[in-house]
């Protein structure tokens, strides 16, 4: 199919890579007007060569969610080349994995700074404009740890349930506006993370092997299955869908292992 975001604006955050960067592909595919963001430039310089699209339809700069004041200023300079913004992806995150007595403050505070105030700087970016222009979207990347605790993840999964949070928070507050807000979880999404993951173990193939095995259908999803949900939750083929957590995770978090 193509031209199902025709008429999107999309402000999409985390860009430069692995999940980000399969969305950025996909909603171009279907027409959408892209303004990208990363922390990491040089790596989203390169990533922005190498998209194809047509011309004028993507922007990009360098900025950390984290950040209020740059991503007010990135908002400003998407709306000034690609129009007024009205779809916002949410998926700039990191991993913070400790345990409760070991992680320290500043782990805790970056882990919030990014995957929960990031989120929250853009929203207080983009919404304005949405308000003024009569609705828009916004889609927040999730994680199948914004209901369930894996141990030793801490404090990641207090983040991604307080995303949750601020999805429905969002999403009543503006709904009589025209805007949508909803998150996207994904589960385990074979990504460079998931793979130096696997690579730091002493027999990578055994290690990627048990998280296949994990799964009810024996794998994990590709970067395109999770980004394929994103181009359908931004597009008008669910007008009705708001506050929802769509899971995306092959039946996982369903999965109740034999005691
Ligand atoms: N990979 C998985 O298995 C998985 C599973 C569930 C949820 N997620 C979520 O999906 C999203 C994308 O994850 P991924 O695996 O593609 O990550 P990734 O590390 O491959 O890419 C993340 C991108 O975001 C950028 N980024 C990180 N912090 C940033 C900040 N403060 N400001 C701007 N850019 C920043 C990084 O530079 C990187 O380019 C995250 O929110 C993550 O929590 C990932």
């Amino acid at each position: 199919m193509v031209d199902r975001l025709f008429g999107k604006r999309i402000f999409l955050t985390g860009a430069a890579q692995g999940i980000g960067l399969a969305i950025a592909e996909a909603c171009l595919a279907e027409g959408a007007r892209l303004f990208l963001v990363d922390r990491d430039g040089d790596l989203l310089d390169r990533t922005v060569a190498g998209l194809s699209a047509p011309q004028g339809h993507i922007g990009h700069t360098t900025a950390d969610v984290s950040d209020g004041a740059a991503i007010a200023d990135a908002v400003t300079r998407a709306e000034g080349e690609i129009g007024p913004i009205n779809a916002l992806i949410n998926n700039a995150g990191m991993n913070v994995f400790s345990t409760p007595l070991e992680a320290t403050e500043e782990e805790w505070n970056r882990n919030f700074d990014v995957n929960v105030k990031g989120a929250w700087n853009c929203s207080k970016a983009a919404l304005p404009g949405m308000i003024e222009n009569g609705g828009g979207t916004i889609l927040n990347i999730a994680s199948t740890h914004s209901f369930t605790i894996i141990p030793h993840t801490f404090p990641y999964p207090v983040a991604k349930h307080a995303l949750l949070g601020l999805t429905r928070s969002l999403a009543l507050e503006y709904a009589a506006r025209g805007i949508r807000v909803n998150a996207l979880a994904p589960g385990y999404v074979e990504t460079r993370k998931v793979i130096d993951y696997w690579n730091s173990f002493p027999d990578p193939a055994a290690a990627r092997a048990k998280t296949m095995a994990l799964h009810p259908g024996g794998g994990i999803a590709s970067v395109r299955e999770i980004a394929l949900a994103a181009v359908f939750m931004i597009s008008d083929e669910c007008p009705f869908m708001n506050a929802a957590c769509l899971v995306v995770d092959g039946g996982l978090s369903q999965l109740q292992h034999a005691l």
